[in-house]
Parts: structure tokens; sequence; C-alpha cells
């Protein structure tokens, strides 16, 4: 069985562009794999508190009290979730050019020492190392703008994807796609087919990562 996490971070619980690209991949994977397992975090419903000087204590003591073992308590369930997770399916807006606070709060809960990443100075300018191996992010997104990529007119303007990619790595994401939609703010034709080609790309990219399971397993045993 494979096990995909779903993880919503708009804080639009209705009209919400990315909510509907990941219901549309999840019902086309449940189509092709009706056995899996889907396990939902909305974190824009819901977002993580953001982590304080206690919580920072806590992650990195050696030895916990009551209350430490406490504190961490949310940030070890987040974990399992990502631990379990073959498929991270990330249905994020873009907002102020980068991810949702509430993305951003769940990223700092979820990335912990000795928990999803070592560091040792001994590995000598490269320290951190991920824990986990062998998963697939897809990123699904919206932008009210356009042109993000290389040679557009908003190229460079994109924080959003880079961020998610690179902290990603410490989650063990080792496959990483993307899917958007543009214009969402113009409204226009332009929009109109933008938001078609990205519907229309979720069923040929299920189709591919379903082909692949088999080499993506082998990748976690020989990590393991
Ligand atoms: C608070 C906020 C900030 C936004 N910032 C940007 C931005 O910097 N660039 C952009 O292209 N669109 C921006 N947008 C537009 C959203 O990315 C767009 O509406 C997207 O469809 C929202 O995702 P959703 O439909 O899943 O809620 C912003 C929207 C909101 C609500």
């Amino acid at each position: 069985m494979t096990r995909l996490l779903r993880i919503d971070a708009s804080a639009r619980t209705t009209r919400s562009l990315t909510r509907e690209l990941a219901d549309s991949f999840v019902q086309s994977w449940r189509e092709r794999r009706p056995l899996d397992e889907v396990v939902l975090r909305d974190v824009g419903a819901n977002p993580p508190p953001i982590i304080t000087e206690d919580w920072i204590a806590a992650a990195f003591a050696k030895e916990r009290s009551t209350d430490q073992q406490q504190l961490l308590m949310l940030s070890d369930g987040l974990i399992d979730e990502v631990a379990s997770a073959d498929i991270i399916v990330m249905a994020s807006p873009m907002y102020n050019y980068g991810m949702p606070a509430a993305l951003k709060a769940w990223f700092d809960q979820v990335v912990r020492i000795d928990k999803t990443f070592t560091f040792d100075l001994t590995r000598g300018d490269d320290p951190l190392e991920p824990i986990f191996a062998g998963k697939t992010l897809i990123l699904l997104t919206s932008w009210g703008e356009f042109g993000f990529a290389p040679g557009e007119p908003n190229e460079g303007h994109d924080c959003l994807t880079p961020h998610v990619r690179t902290a990603s790595r410490y989650l063990g994401v080792e496959a990483f796609y993307q899917i958007g939609i543009e214009y969402q703010e113009f409204g226009d034709k332009r929009f109109e087919a933008s938001h078609k080609a990205a519907f229309a790309t979720l069923d040929p990219l299920v189709e591919t990562l379903v082909g692949e399971l088999g080499l993506h397993s082998d990748l976690r045993k020989s990590a393991a």
C-alpha cells in the first residue's frame, strides 16, 4: 500500500483553486489505487502554532522534561504523518510571493533535529543530512499573477517553489513535481486556459507516478 499525505495550505476553505487541484489529484489517484491510504492535514483551516524559544529549547534538549515532551507532541504527530507518507501532495497558494504563514509554521514544526535530519560537523561544510528518503512531493499551486518561469516577466519573484523544494529535502523528498494555475486575479481567457491546462496535467502525472511506484520503493529500500 502506498500512503499519500495531502496538505492543504489555502486559508480559503471554499472557492480555493489549490484545494480543487488536490481534490482532483486524489480522486484520480483513488481511481487507479483505491486501497491506498490518504491522510489529510489541513494547515490552512487549522494552522499549527509558530515555534517559540521554549519549543526550540525542547527540540534541542538531550533529555526532556514532561513539559517539554508536551510542547513537542504536535510536532511528533506531524512528523509521524510525514514519516508514513510515500507521496506528499502539497496544495499551496502563493501569498506575498512565498508560502502561506500556516505552511511555514508546519515546516518549522516538522523539520526537526534528530527526527527528520541529523547535524554532524564531522561532515565538514555539509553537516545536515535528511533521515527519511525516497519520498515524492507534488506542489499544487495557484498564482494571482503570471510568468514566474525563467525569461518571463516575473522571473525571480517566485519564492514559494524554491522554498518548498529546498525545505522538503529534509522531509526525505527526492522527486519533486509542480502544477500551477496562473492569472487567477485576471480572471480572463488566459486564466481559463491556464486553469484548463493545470487540470489536464493532473491525470498524466498520476499515471506516471503510479507507473513509477516500484522504482520509488526500490529507492526507499536501498536508502534504509
Ligand atoms: C494574502 C494573499 C496574498 C497573495 N499574494 C500573491 C502574490 O504575491 N503573488 C501572486 O501571484 N498571487 C498572490 N495572491 C493570489 C493567490 O495566489 C491566488 O488567489 C490563489 O488562487 C489563492 O489560492 P486558493 O485559490 O487555493 O485560495 C495572494 C492572495 C492572497 C489572499
